[in-house]
């Protein structure tokens, strides 16, 4: 039995590890036949890619599963039975414990399984049974399997896979298993395959690029990743993440030199003070990261940097928390991702008792968010009356007349969609935009070019 006639959906929680193993999976089932839907009414194989970083992604995945029993499989399903598969984070994590809590799952796999996948599917539409494939770690890098992209313009491109940092909270050094390197010829092969399919952005993927190439003989750093990514004649190089304990002199020094890449960087901090960085094994102290946005700003004063931030870390005094917002409001980002501390079983950080009240914690992260907004607006503001390069992504959702797209900055634009202009022929092109207002998470404008 193959794939024909067999309509699939993937749906996606978490990073984006999980983004573009989803376009893996669906450029996979593609490749054997298999049709492509927007819902679950219509697909008769279901395919999630679970994240289990924190809590709250933990127990949507099980909500929702649970619900899929009361939506019937669609008229003409040549299949008696939804096939659900469970694969990601959560997948890796739970194995075939998750057929127990969940029975009307069928296939189970891992973080390192992704390519077993069509063959899991198959058997368990042969013989209606249980199909569970978990690997405790990948040998090496993994080959590329057929990838269908979400964007046809702008393409992940994993360099490296799994972490070794143990930060004290984080789950995914258990669920992604050890930091593994791409080879640098592999890496710039796909670079320049992408190029040639006509692709503009390529953002290079690893949980801490940084480190990149410790494994490989001849240790490339990730500067030469940079380099030779940047010089293949891609338009827009980005890169996440970037851990600050790592970052040298030499990457930062390609902000300046290298004009595909984007004056972007997200570079989470987690907190600002150093008894909570000490506690969470990040290994910098604020200062350390004060100094690097310092020579980040002499290298390329444009730059315009983002963070992650957890909030509630235990142990967390009004104290630590106020030396974590006097870092925002030093640093000045475009944009924070903040977190409220959730517990993760197994990790160090889960042994740690604290007993600060969630209003507590809640208080602290709204007076974060706050700031965050004020300071975000004020920066944005600094582009209006700017004409900036927009990366066309397509029609606002909201507002069909408006169109949506990137700066170099990251930046989310809209602008009016010019009368007589069809948005399929500027959907993944690059065209000019004059800045008019902004606000903390966008900005607007008009098209001045097409
Ligand atoms: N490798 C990346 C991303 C890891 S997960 C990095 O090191 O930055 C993305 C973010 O989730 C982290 O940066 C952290 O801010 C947050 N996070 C991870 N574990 C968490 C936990 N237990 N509770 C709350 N936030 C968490
Ligand atoms: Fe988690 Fe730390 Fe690794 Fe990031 S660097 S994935 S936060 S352990
Ligand atoms: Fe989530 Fe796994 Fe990414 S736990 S954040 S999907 S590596």
């Amino acid at each position: 039995m193959g794939f024909e006639g067999i309509t699939y959906t993937v749906l996606t929680f978490g990073c984006q590890m999980n983004k573009h193993d989803s376009e893996r999976v669906r450029g996979m089932l593609e490749a054997l036949g298999a049709i492509s839907v927007d819902s679950i009414e219509e697909a008769d194989v279901v395919v999630y890619m679970t994240c289990c970083v924190r809590e709250a992604a933990d127990m949507r995945l099980f909500g929702q599963v649970a619900s899929m029993k009361n939506i019937p499989l669609r008229e003409g399903s040549p299949l008696h039975k939804r096939i659900v598969a469970i694969g990601g984070c959560i997948g890796q994590r739970d194995g075939e414990e998750l057929f127990k809590r969940l029975n009307n799952v069928s296939v189970v796999f891992g973080t390192h399984n992704l390519a077993s996948l069509p063959g899991l599917i198959e058997s368990a539409l042969e013989d209606g049974s249980l199909h569970a494939e978990i690997k405790d770690s990948a040998e090496s890098f993994p080959s590329d399997p057929p990838t269908s992209r979400e964007m046809p313009w702008a393409a992940w491109l994993p360099i490296t896979i799994g972490c070794n940092n143990f930060c004290s909270y984080c789950i995914v050094p258990y669920v992604r298993g050890r930091e593994k390197s791409r080879p640098l010829e592999d890496i710039v092969q796909e670079a320049e395959r992408l190029v040639n399919d006509g692709v503009l952005e390529i953002t290079l993927l690893g949980q801490n690029v940084n480190s990149y190439g410790r494994d490989l003989y001849g240790k490339p750093r990730f500067a030469d990743v940079l380099e030779a990514v940047g010089s293949t004649g891609i338009k827009r190089l980005r890169f996440a993440t970037s851990h600050p304990k790592d970052l040298t002199e030499e990457v930062m020094g390609k902000f300046a030199t290298l004009p595909a890449l984007m004056p972007a960087l997200h570079l989470p901090v987690q907190s600002g003070s150093d008894r909570i960085l000490q506690a969470m094994n990040r290994r910098y102290t604020s200062g350390h990261y004060l100094g690097l946005v310092e020579k980040l700003r002499q290298k390329c004063p444009e730059i315009a940097l983002s963070t992650d931030i957890i909030v509630g870390f235990p142990g967390e005094t009004e104290q630590d928390f106020l030396a974590t917002y006097d870092l925002v409001e030093k640093v000045g980002f475009h944009q924070v991702f903040s977190f409220i501390y959730s517990k993760r079983e197994h990790t160090p950080a889960a042994r740690i008792v604290d007993n600060t009240p969630r209003e507590t914690i809640q208080d602290r992260f709204d007076r974060l968010v706050k700031l965050v907004e004020t300071q975000a607006e004020a920066l944005n503001q600094k582009d209006c009356g700017k004409n900036v390069d927009v990366l066309i992504e397509g029609a606002s959702k909201k507002d069909e007349t408006r169109l949506v797209g990137k700066t170099p900055k990251h930046q989310t634009v809209h602008a009016p969609l010019p009368p007589q202009t069809d948005i399929a022929v500027l959907r993944g092109t690059i065209q000019q935009v004059r800045i008019e207002k902004a606000g903390p998470w966008y900005l607007s404008g008009t098209l001045l070019s097409a």
